[in-house]
């Protein structure tokens, strides 16, 4: 039995898989929320003949569809996507994004910026009026990692946010490394007042090589919820 918080998740995965065609090269995401859409993509595939090619955001979600039987190809090989799937860990009415609570972001943001639509999987604990609550993944190099966040520490100053706690995932001793061999710092923010203009300043930060925030790229949300219904926006 499915506890009401992953009936939710299952609802929006189920409903965004409506956005498949056959044919389709296609964006896998990274997440629980993910997990329920490269599942339910694998049972799709076996019961209806349902054929598409995935591109997986992480080596978790490769593991988990390849093990499903779906075929993959990488991201230079496929070229152009048509559609990525992708849970997100924040989202406003704007459609805007934070994502990389589980680490992946730096994929999930190539693959969905190569890919004709992005749909979100969510549910409504995810909804904010405004961005910042959940603490913004920024993926850095590791050389001189500390020295990195002083610079962000400056951007957040110029931006109104001076004095927010920037925390190194994982900790200065067993500190998280991603897929591509990175950092990723957790800015605990609270709220973000303009994403746009602080997702391009903290880009430019040299050490910087992505941020956790994703504005202009969904195209549609789904929400999902724990009655098994779900509603798009957008
Ligand atoms: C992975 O890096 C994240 O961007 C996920 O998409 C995000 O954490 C959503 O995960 P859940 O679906 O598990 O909440």
């Amino acid at each position: 039995d499915l506890s009401p918080a992953e009936r939710a998740k299952r609802a929006a995965a189920a409903r965004a898989l409506n956005y498949v065609e056959t044919g389709m090269t296609l964006g896998l995401g990274t997440g629980s929320t993910a997990d329920w859409m490269v599942r339910l993509l694998a049972e799709r595939m076996k019961a209806e003949g349902l054929r598409v090619i995935g591109v997986p955001t992480s080596t978790r979600t490769a593991a988990q569809a390849s093990a499903l039987g779906i075929p993959l190809s990488t991201l230079d090989d496929a070229g152009w996507l048509d559609l990525t799937i992708d849970g997100a860990d924040e989202f406003d009415d704007a459609r805007r994004l934070i994502k990389g609570g589980g680490g992946a972001l730096l994929q999930e943001k190539i693959v969905a910026a190569a890919s004709d639509r992005m749909v979100v999987i969510t549910d409504p604990s995810k909804h904010v009026e405004r961005l910042g609550a959940f603490p913004l993944p920024v993926e850095v190099v590791r050389f001189g990692h500390e020295t990195t966040a002083r610079l962000i520490a400056r951007v957040l100053d110029e931006h109104g946010l001076g004095g927010r706690r920037i925390a190194l995932r994982g900790g200065p001793s067993g500190a998280f490394v991603s897929d591509e061999g990175h950092h990723i710092l957790d800015l605990h923010l609270g709220a973000i007042p303009e994403p746009e203009r602080l997702n391009t300043a903290l880009n430019v930060v040299p050490g910087v090589v992505e941020t956790g925030l994703f504005c202009g790229i969904a195209s549609a949300i789904v929400v999902g919820y724990e009655d098994g219904t779900a509603r798009v926006i957008g």
